[in-house]
């Protein structure tokens, strides 16, 4: 089946979806995005990826291409479009078509919006989680503005292919100083040896994850205390376990990292209350 696009105020088949070689998100990545899990047709958390998308377009200075509710709306329509029960939308604004300078257009210009959409099985990816993954430390070698959700992920990209070519499933992104910051496309969290439940302040040059912010509000109300805290490899090597969270991983344990066995290697009892909890929740 065809699927269907939104591009710059047309739903088209996604195969005839294009735009411009001067768009700028094409020659300078400058542009941002979002990614937004659908169940049961309904999207998780719309709210706060819609807040994150405006925030990244405001720290870029690019004028949203349209209202919220406008985006909310066109949203809605692509899902319905696509037939899909679950899925996963992907959101672009870019600065815009121009002539090639580095500088932004004098004029302004209108933005780049679109939207794409493309099945998403929770299923599979509850039994992942359920099962645990692997991974590897890399070095972090993004830029000082993280908190911004760019288009701009070679990093991100040269760590996940490492990843991949070393036959785990994150790459889990390192300092200078020795301290985890995020995952490829993740944020991480751990249990410590002491059993005290971390994750990176979003304040240290990591994306302030939606999915981040959705599991500490299930973990209050299940009374599971969380702290903001970086965690050094050391630390996760030695922890009871660890954790990613992201739109499409939800909530998926590594057991193994650099080869290494995290506690027992098996998934842990705060991941799994945590996987129960998110899966739940993104089913009301
Ligand atoms: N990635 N950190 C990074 C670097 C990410 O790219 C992502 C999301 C997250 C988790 O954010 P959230 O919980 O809002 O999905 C953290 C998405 C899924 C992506 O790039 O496709």
């Amino acid at each position: 089946m065809s699927r269907t696009a939104y591009v710059n105020g047309a739903y088209v088949p996604t195969r005839d979806a294009l735009v411009h070689i001067n768009d700028r998100g094409f020659q300078f990545a400058d542009g941002v995005y979002e990614g937004i899990a659908v169940r049961r047709c309904k999207m998780v958390d719309a709210g706060p990826h819609l807040d994150r998308l405006w925030r990244s377009m405001g720290e870029l200075a690019i004028t949203p291409p349209m209202g919220r509710k406008a985006l909310d709306v066109v949203l809605s329509e692509v899902i319905r479009r696509n037939r899909f029960s679950d899925a996963f939308l992907y959101i672009q604004v870019t600065r815009g078509v121009a002539p090639r300078d580095h500088a932004f257009p004098a004029n302004d210009i209108p933005a780049t919006l679109f939207v794409t959409c493309k099945r998403f099985d929770f299923d599979k990816v509850l039994q992942r989680a359920l099962a645990g993954v692997t991974g590897i430390t890399q070095p972090d070698n993004r830029w000082g503005r993280c908190d911004i959700k760019s288009t701009g992920l070679l990093p991100n990209i040269m760590a996940k292919q490492s990843a991949r070519e070393a036959g785990v499933f994150e790459a889990v992104l390192v300092d200078s100083d020795g301290y985890i910051t995020e995952g490829s496309s993740t944020n991480i969290w751990a249990v410590t040896e002491d059993g005290d439940i971390v994750t990176r302040p979003i304040t240290d040059n990591i994306l302030g994850g939606i999915t981040r912010a959705r599991i500490k509000t299930i973990a209050e109300k299940l009374q599971i205390s969380i702290k903001d805290a970086k965690i050094s490899v050391e630390q996760a090597k030695n922890a009871r376990e660890i954790f990613i969270t992201s739109a499409t991983s939800c909530t998926t344990p590594i057991t193994k990292l650099d080869g290494e066995k995290i506690g027992d290697g098996t998934v842990g009892p705060v991941a799994k209350r945590l996987i129960d909890a998110y899966f739940k929740f993104t089913d009301n």
